[in-house]
């Protein structure tokens, strides 16, 4: 059924937010359950080489547009690109400060990105976003608001005055990269068909997302229900994620 775009982007960013609070849960419990130096040390490891990716398929995003693309539109992604250089940079920062051990960009990177279950940025690559301005629209809009969400709640978590500000700047930056994936997808769903197709990708954005987000934290038994009763049973049927209740956490 056709929408006004505007509506279809208010339905579409609506549908996101059980998954948002259900990671956001998982994200919580990681760090509430007080993992070891060497866990923290592979959690910012894996985070700051997502920053790293998001970066690199910016970048790709950039230099594959087409030659009538909107010039504010490509001001917008460069400065996203450079917001992402930014984060790469901050988390690398303070990988020291959260873990105890210093990270050694050629020997860590490598063996982060050859891992390819707990990335978002995985997604990127994946939908192939820079041969396709929906999906790109898309990608800036659900991951980019889970990304923000999930700095947002770990800014909230952290009691060292440092993290938390870094984190809480990285969450403002995911946040505006989310509105101009939402801004674009305005001005692009104009009809029946494109909306269809962004529905349906959309829902397989948000199920990667979801398991991304159990594969780098701690899959919760409460954000597992509220995933299926907002999304439905397929949507997490045959993952295989072992949840736990919090109250193991939190007893
Ligand atoms: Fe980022
Ligand atoms: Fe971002």
């Amino acid at each position: 059924m056709y929408k006004t775009p505007e509506d279809f982007v208010d339905e579409l960013w609506e549908d996101n937010q059980v998954l948002y609070k259900a990671s956001q849960i998982q994200i919580k419990a990681f760090y509430d359950s007080k993992p070891d130096n060497d866990k923290l040390f592979n959690n910012f490891v894996r985070r700051m080489t997502n920053e790293r990716m998001n970066m690199v398929e910016i970048a790709k995003a950039i230099s594959a547009s087409a030659y009538d693309t909107d010039p504010k539109e490509l001001v917008s992604l460069s400065k996203q690109m450079l917001d992402e250089a930014n984060h790469f940079r901050m988390v690398y920062d303070i990988i020291p400060h959260v873990s105890g051990k210093e990270c050694d960009l050629g020997r860590d990177v490598p063996v982060e990105l050859a891992d390819l279950k707990t990335k978002g940025a995985r997604i990127a690559e994946r939908y192939d976003v820079e041969n396709d301005p929906i999906a790109l629209a898309l990608y800036q809009s659900i991951v980019e608001g889970h990304a923000s969400c999930n700095w947002q709640v770990m800014a909230d978590t952290m009691e060292d005055p440092i993290l938390s500000t870094t984190y809480a700047k990285i969450a403002a930056d995911e946040r505006f990269h989310a509105k101009l994936g939402k801004h674009s997808l305005a001005k692009m769903l104009d009809t029946e068909e494109k909306q269809e197709y962004a529905r349906e990708l959309a829902k397989k954005m948000r199920k990667d997302l979801y398991d991304i987000n159990c594969g780098g934290n701690i899959p919760v038994e409460e954000s597992r229900k509220m995933i299926e009763e907002y999304y439905g049973e397929d949507f997490i049927a045959g993952k295989g994620h072992t949840t736990v209740e919090l109250k193991e956490i939190y007893s």
